[in-house]
């Protein structure tokens, strides 16, 4: 069973969807670890009332990006965690970091990637216009959103919708996809070659 740990900032509720998930046997690996860069995310008690230790590493208490991110690895490795995924975890990580967990690092975004990477990535599609928008789940290589994509699906953009509305429905999907995701990496089900992410039979 591989070993995973969880890193969000926020509300959580893709936590809550994976932890879900794996209750049910949805996906086979372990969920041994949260970690949260805010002590008020109520991913944090999320984790914790799902029985899973939950850590705040503040980001107060270190000298820069690196030492922080050093703090992380050693969370992560202390866990002895095989897969981290990351769920509304807003911060860029650093190249120790990921080269710490090659190809081990997931992560969900809130675009049909590579359109609209960064924080806001609603926000954007919607101002931008486009009729279709989604989530994508992808490796974490070293620039921002642009590592190799796992599953990617397209939520459609209705009239005068906002912000809001829309960020609801493409978490609906997200809630479902990334829980697939992670259960294809524990079944060891993803092979990479180059940018292309394959889905093995
Ligand atoms: C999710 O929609 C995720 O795609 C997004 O943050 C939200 C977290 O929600 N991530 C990013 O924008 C990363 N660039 P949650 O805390 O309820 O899981």
């Amino acid at each position: 069973m591989k070993r995973i740990a969880v890193l969000a900032s926020g509300r959580g509720s893709n936590l809550e969807a994976i932890l879900e998930a794996a209750e049910r046997g949805g996906i086979s690996g372990e969920i041994v670890l949260a970690i949260s860069d805010r002590v008020d995310a109520p991913a944090l008690e999320k984790a914790e009332k799902g029985g899973v230790e939950a850590v705040f590493v503040d980001p107060k208490k270190y000298s820069g990006r690196e030492a922080y991110d050093q703090a992380l690895v050693d969370q992560l490795n202390r866990a002895r965690v095989d897969l981290v995924v990351l769920a509304g975890f807003m911060r860029l990580l650093s190249p120790l970091f990921v080269r710490s967990f090659p190809m081990q690092i997931l992560n969900i975004h809130p675009s049909l990637l590579p359109a609209f990477p960064g924080t806001d990535g609603v926000e954007q599609a919607l101002a931008h216009g486009v009729k279709m928008t989604g989530c994508t789940v992808h490796f974490v290589d070293e620039d921002l959103d642009s590592g190799p994509i796992v599953l990617q699906e397209a939520v459609p953009v209705i009239q005068r919708e906002t912000v809001k509305t829309l960020h609801q429905r493409i978490h609906a999907v997200e809630h479902r996809l990334y829980p697939t995701a992670i259960d294809l990496y524990c079944r060891e089900k993803l092979k990479v070659e180059g940018r292309r992410c394959f889905i093995l039979e």
